[in-house]
């Protein structure tokens, strides 16, 4: 294989008075003065002033390795140290050049040139437009001859084993870190982490968390952020919102900030959360609770970075990578026209669902453990169970009938009742068997449905009865709209959406008074008490 080398010529380095030429260091010259290394041919490229430099540059690499050949190339560069100029050109350079790589290797020599230039040499290397190895040449030491010395670097670091295998336990340190150090057993969750990982690291773009209640969507994006962060991704703030709680003009000021005076209250100006996320991460937790305006409002903000404090007519920018985070079902949500079609397309890039632990039964030891050392660290004393209690434990954790509706947030306060209970002794078998039941009376699905249910309080049992399954059902759903909604123009709107595109229905507010009449009915009487409303 012949040697080529690339060089730019070093218009300070490599001139050297006539006096003293050979009693100086040249990086270009010094390159052919090495016996344990031989250049076939030199490409030589020069900024258009320096030609006669380049000739005496040339002469002197004949004189002493005369069976070497310089070819010397003239690029006239306006500025040396402009990126985009360099840049072009000695792309250009690399590709016009015939390589015939099966015949010689090249090396681009980073010593010469200004620093622009030796950054454009080392990308244009890294991104293979120039196939071949960087060569660095440094000066002599002292009793050295004056050839100084040359190191070769290639970039290919499947060479370089350790520092290989530095990346591959950054990688999976990275892996471990969003799995919270549990060494979780399930393939597809371990596939699932694998590719965020990658995605944290490598993009900017939203992430859609989804997953059922407790699976653990607020955890991960409080990770995904501090793994960024751990590699220098982001250098802002992680700001967390819940959305269920963003309703109204309060909400928007919470969001975007407003102006002194906007709204009766406002006494001083204020940056929004928006305006503290620059450069950092918003985590939209519950995204689906949103409001259809604050959607709006929210979109623009996303897409175009900018946005109207309340009360101020000049927009702000703020740049800022998104977190999503809901156990809704987004795609339902906008047929049933409560969510932006285009504010989840905005969003839904990066999706993952998060598997619920019932979905994981070979995770849950490893996690029980992990419980039980994260309990033993916050109260500083042992947990152990008996083997029996373990076993008996286990079996139910994994069992069809464990239905963990909590997901991990179960786990957890299990694990901690036990712990608490035992004292300092072992987690005994009675202690388990008493926890099973606690469990199992909490997962019932009467006591479970009867929560979400929004006409208890509303319609007694006995009335409900007197209508058909099919109204009851229609009712109910009606309800939970009506209860998500600030007025009943807005419900009205959310609920037939499709008859307004139409232009069928004269008057929302009319039809669902009417619907609502049917049952004894109406929108005062069906908002939830003033507790219930200052949600979150
Ligand atoms: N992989 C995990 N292993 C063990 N515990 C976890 C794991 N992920 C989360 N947890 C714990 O479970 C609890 C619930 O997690 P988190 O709040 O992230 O759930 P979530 O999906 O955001 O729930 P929600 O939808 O109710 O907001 C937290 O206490 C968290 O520390
Ligand atoms: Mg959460």
């Amino acid at each position: 294989m012949r040697n080529v080398v690339l060089s730019l010529l070093g218009t300070t380095l490599d001139r050297a008075p006539d006096g003293v030429r050979w009693e100086r260091w040249r990086p270009t010259v010094s390159l052919f003065q090495h016996e344990d290394f031989l250049i076939d041919r030199l490409e030589l490229i020069v900024n258009g002033p320096h030609r006669e430099l380049a000739d005496q540059v040339a002469s002197d690499i004949r004189m002493v390795s005369p069976e070497s050949e310089v070819r010397i190339h003239s690029i006239p560069w306006q500025d040396a140290w402009d990126f985009e100029e360099v840049y072009g050109s000695l792309m250009d350079f690399c590709q016009s050049y015939a390589f015939n790589r099966d015949e010689e290797q090249y090396l681009a020599h980073l010593t010469t040139g200004t620093h622009v230039a030796q950054i454009c040499l080392f990308l244009l290397t890294e991104s293979r437009h120039f196939p071949g190895r960087l060569i660095q040449s440094s000066p002599p030491q002292r009793h050295q001859s004056i050839a100084g010395r040359y190191s070769i670097i290639d970039l290919d670091l499947s060479r370089y084993d350790s520092i290989a295998a530095r990346f591959h336990k950054q990688s999976m340190d990275g892996l471990a870190f969003l799995k919270n150090g549990i060494a979780t057993r399930n393939k597809e969750f371990n596939h699932l982490v694998e590719e965020i990982e990658k995605v944290a690291i490598h993009s900017h773009a939203p992430i859609l968390i989804l997953g059922p209640t407790g699976s653990g969507k607020t955890q991960l994006a409080k990770r995904i952020y501090a793994l960024k962060r751990s590699r220098n991704q982001i250098s802002g703030e992680f700001i967390a919102i819940n959305c269920a709680t963003l309703r109204g003009d309060t909400a928007m000021a919470t969001l975007f900030g407003h102006t002194k005076n906007a709204f009766t209250g406002a006494a001083s100006k204020r940056d929004g959360l928006l305006i503290s996320a620059n450069g950092g991460m918003v985590f939209l937790d519950e995204i689906g609770e949103l409001g259809l305006d604050e959607q709006a409002t929210l979109l623009q903000a996303v897409e175009e970075k900018r946005f109207r404090p309340l009360g101020s007519d000049m927009e702000v920018t703020s740049d800022f990578q998104v977190i999503a985070g809901t156990n809704r079902d987004l795609q339902h949500c906008v047929r049933a026209g409560t969510f932006r079609a285009d504010l989840l397309a905005r969003i839904n890039l990066w999706t993952y669902r998060l598997p619920g632990l019932r979905e994981r039964p070979e995770d849950i030891e490893p996690n029980i453990l992990f419980e039980c050392q994260r309990f033993e660290e916050s109260h500083g004393r042992k947990i152990q169970f008996s083997q029996e209690a373990h076993k008996a434990y286990l079996a139910f954790a994994t069992s069809p009938g464990a239905s963990w509706d909590g997901n991990f947030r179960d786990l957890t306060a299990s694990i901690t009742r036990m712990a608490t209970l035992a004292g300092p002794h072992r987690i005994s078998p009675e202690i388990v068997q008493n926890e099973i039941s606690r469990l199992r009376k909490s997962w019932l699905p009467t006591s479970h449905d009867h929560d979400h249910d929004p006409l208890v309080g509303l319609i007694s049992g006995a009335d409900l009865a007197q209508f058909d399954l099919f109204d009851q059902m229609q009712l109910r759903e009606t309800v939970r709209v009506c209860q998500s909604c600030e007025s009943i123009s807005d419900a009205g709107r959310q609920l037939f959406q499709v008859s307004r595109l139409q232009k069928s229905s004269p008057n929302d507010a009319n039809r669902l008074s009417k619907f609502l009449k049917r049952f004894n009915l109406d929108w005062k009487s069906i908002q939830p008490a003033p507790m219930g409303k200052s949600r979150g």
